[in-house]
């Protein structure tokens, strides 16, 4: 099995899908064989990816991964026919594979109430990602039922925040989310790595102060900050990957020693 994270905070526009898409890439660049599962309906992290669906055959999504069949089942390893390569042409793309997300994963999150439905992504995960290193989950912007299926099949939880108050508290209560539930989630040992703080600008005095109280707030368990650059936002924007933008190095290096962290603190299993 891979060692899976699942990326969250309990607030939109924390760099979630970022964090996700670009460690993704750090790792893959330094040789590690990463899968995404994009756990969020809005699909982000695929475009982000290149993923394009196909509207005249719609493809397999994380909304298929954990549906139930006729018999109210999720069958184990269901996952497999759902990882799919992703858009990006550069060599290292090919140590990425994704399970896609399209807003139909929305009606996924309303049978929460049905027999055995947070552990749906566990059960179908199983047995499918045992040649990859690790796998990252993007959530949703919330702690709801989607969130806790991602946590329920995690080794690991790592939280993105923007420097800003209610994005850091946020993600404090992402972290004690994580602390207070494994147990109910069937996940005993899921634990809490750390917070990245994104698009940090160290000309916007908010920034400094917050900063300074997310590393009061989370002592070592703050992995550093990401600076604020246009160059995220543009290669976000049009899907590529870092290494077909030129300019790009100091943010490669960001992303790379992010990486070197996340390889020495994440045990491959
Ligand atoms: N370091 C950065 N510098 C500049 N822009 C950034 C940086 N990191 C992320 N962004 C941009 O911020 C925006 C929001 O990021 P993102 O979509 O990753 O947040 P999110 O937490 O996943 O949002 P949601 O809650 O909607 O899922 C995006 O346009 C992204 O490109
Ligand atoms: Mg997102």
């Amino acid at each position: 099995m891979a060692t899976r994270v699942a990326i969250g905070n309990n607030k939109g526009g924390a760099k979630k899908t970022t964090l996700a898409v670009r460690l993704a890439e750090a790792l893959a660049r330094a040789g590690k064989k990463v899968g995404v599962v994009d756990f969020d309906p809005q699909g982000n992290a695929s475009r982000r990816l290149g993923w394009k669906d196909d509207p005249q055959a719609p493809k397999l999504t994380a909304a298929e991964a954990i549906e139930y069949d006729d018999n109210q089942l999720v069958h184990q390893g269901q996952a497999a026919s759902v990882w799919q390569p992703i858009g990006w042409t550069v060599p290292y793309a090919e140590r990425i594979r994704l399970i896609p997300a399209r807003y139909t994963l929305e009606d996924r999150a309303t049978e929460a109430g049905m027999k055995g439905a947070w552990r749906r992504l566990a059960k179908a995960l199983k047995g499918t990602d045992d040649d990859l290193d690790y796998v990252l989950i993007d959530c949703p912007p919330s702690l709801g039922h989607l969130t806790q299926m991602a946590l329920g099949a995690s080794h690991f939880a790592l939280a993105s925040t923007e420097p800003e108050y209610d994005s850091i508290e946020a993600a404090v209560r992402y972290r004690d989310f994580v602390a207070a539930s494994g147990e109910d989630l069937g996940n005993p040992d899921l634990s809490f790595l750390g917070l990245v703080v994104s698009a940090y600008d160290m000309r916007v005095g908010g920034h400094v102060g917050q900063l300074a109280g997310a590393r009061d707030i989370f002592g070592e368990q703050l992995w550093g900050h990401i600076p604020r650059r246009s160059l995220i936002t543009n290669a976000d924007e049009f899907a590529q990957p870092l290494d077909e933008i030129s300019d790009s190095s100091e943010v490669r290096g960001v992303f790379e020693n992010l990486a070197q962290r996340f390889i020495k603190e994440v045990p491959a299993l």
